[in-house]
């Protein structure tokens, strides 16, 4: 979204406090994809300050929409004893067309440090240009990448079968791709399953011949996370 008052606040996480229910804006992840505006407008207006307004709504209402949010930019805190977030019972990961990776379930990031966090909804950069790694933060269109992730290469997927579960580790590795490791279901950019993998590395350098996939084109493009 082009001139997203939003870009104006300050990078770092927001709160902002109900009765019922807190919701945090993390600015850095947040790549404008609006689906908590087009999902509950009367809450999420980025024209308002504060732009997220948690009185006009419901908890259930509120958590729902931030649920749609595919970043993760943003979470909630029930403060009524309402349900917390729960992961979506099958991990998977869309290729998006000329943009980063989208990913939902039960994940587990691994952080430079070897700390581990818990998530259930990530974009991970994959065009190399990102000033906020492993996060995306649309620097793909500034630098015009382009992947339509129309036909993945199936030969490095498994034939899609029923529910693959249980937690992902996604592990981004020094000056290379990141490694997924667990069940995991691919989609191309129409959002159709190209296959499974419980194991696999994805191209973040934007070099690749086999995008998504690793294929070690970022040590010849001398590619650095640094
Ligand atoms: S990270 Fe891009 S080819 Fe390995």
């Amino acid at each position: 979204m082009a001139n997203d008052p939003r870009d104006a606040l300050p990078d770092k996480l927001h709160v902002y406090t109900g009765t019922a229910i807190d919701v945090t804006y993390d600015k850095k992840r947040c790549i404008h994809v609006g689906a908590c505006i087009r999902g509950l407008p009367r809450v999420f207006d980025p024209g308002s300050r504060p732009w997220v307004i948690v009185g006009n709504s419901t908890a259930d209402k509120i958590a729902a929409a931030v649920e749609l949010c595919p970043s993760g930019s943003l979470q909630y805190v029930r403060k009524d004893g309402g349900p917390a977030e729960v992961p979506d019972a099958g991990n998977a990961l869309l290729v998006s067309p000329d943009g980063p990776l989208f990913i939902r379930g039960q994940l587990e990031l691994v952080e430079p440090d070897g700390s581990v966090r818990k998530e259930t909804r990530l974009t991970l950069c994959r065009c190399g240009a990102s000033a906020h790694k492993p996060y995306c933060d649309n620097s793909h269109l500034k630098v015009r990448f382009q992947d339509g992730a129309r036909a993945l290469p199936k030969d490095k997927l498994e034939p899609d079968h029923a529910g693959p579960s249980g937690l992902l580790r996604i592990e981004p590795q020094a000056d290379g791709p990141v490694q997924l490791s667990g069940n995991l279901r691919v989609l191309d950019a129409a959002g159709t399953v190209a296959g499974t993998t419980t194991g696999a590395a994805f191209c973040r350098c934007g070099h690749s011949g086999t995008k998504p996939f690793c294929d070690g084109s970022h040590e010849k493009a001398g590619f650095s996370t640094a």
